[in-house]
């Protein structure tokens, strides 16, 4: 029901370093973590970069759209020294350039995918069929090494489905979805990723039952941890690896 692992690197480690870089990956291996979630989005020309803002200014110096800024433009940019200076230069990765670095130190991965806005049904399709060429290797062999596509966007994960089936699904929901099951069903999704906030026992008991994983973002303390794991809760990202480790 949950082949993954159940403690993983939010952003990367994006409290730790900048978050959605290979400098976060790199830190939240440091620490011994083999999972990771992270947000893709499409640049101008359509290629999918690590990113959680559409808009430059809080990662990325500068006001702007990533959406109209080409990958080879977006590259050049600085996503490290908002962080700390010692990260000055670091640049925005691509989805394809994470994927070899994850393959290569076995990490796996929740690709969430992250719409700008209007960009859905592209962001979905594209993820996906980026996802299915790097693992076609995978798609016969074992179904948890790959990655999870998980996303707010209903449109952007029936356009996943569309284009590549194979690779596995989970809807992600900030608030409680009375129709949370159905939709589940349209995607055939694996899993429900809910914030922990807003989830109660009963809920997390109702989704447990009717056989999907169960994933919580963003969990930084050890007793809610352990609290949700006791509710059966599969698995959760977390923003501080170095507080909540691995085999937690
Ligand atoms: O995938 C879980 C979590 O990352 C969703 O929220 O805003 O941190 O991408 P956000
Ligand atoms: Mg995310």
């Amino acid at each position: 029901m949950w082949p993954y692992p159940k403690v993983l690197a939010h952003r990367g480690a994006g409290k730790l370093a900048p978050e959605n870089t290979l400098a976060a990956l790199r830190c939240g291996l440091a620490l011994g973590f083999h999972a990771v979630e992270f947000d893709v989005m499409l640049s101008k020309d359509s290629v999918p970069v690590l990113m959680h803002d559409p808009e430059f200014g809080r990662t990325v110096a500068g006001s702007g759209l990533v959406a109209g800024t080409n990958a080879a433009d977006l590259q050049e940019m600085d996503a490290g020294s908002w962080f700390d200076v010692r990260f000055r230069g670091e640049p925005v990765p691509s989805y394809e350039q994470v994927i070899h670095f994850c393959r290569g130190h076995q990490i796996w991965m929740n690709t969430e995918i992250k719409p700008s806005p209007g960009h859905d049904e592209a962001t979905g399709r594209i993820v996906a069929e980026l996802s299915a060429a790097c693992f076609a290797d995978v798609v016969s062999g074992d179904p948890a090494r790959l990655p999870l596509l998980s996303s707010f966007s209903m449109t952007a994960l029936r356009a996943a489905k569309r284009a590549a089936p194979q690779i596995p699904r989970a809807l992600l929901l900030d608030n409680p979805h009375p129709d949370w099951k159905s939709m589940l069903q349209e995607l055939s999704a694996v899993a429900l990723h809910v914030n922990h906030k807003h989830l109660s026992q009963e809920w997390a008991a109702e989704i447990k039952n009717a056989g999907y994983g169960l994933f919580c973002y963003t969990v930084n303390e050890p007793e809610r941890a352990h609290e949700l794991l006791r509710w059966g809760v599969d698995a959760f990202c977390t923003d501080y690896p170095d507080r909540i480790p691995a085999d937690f």
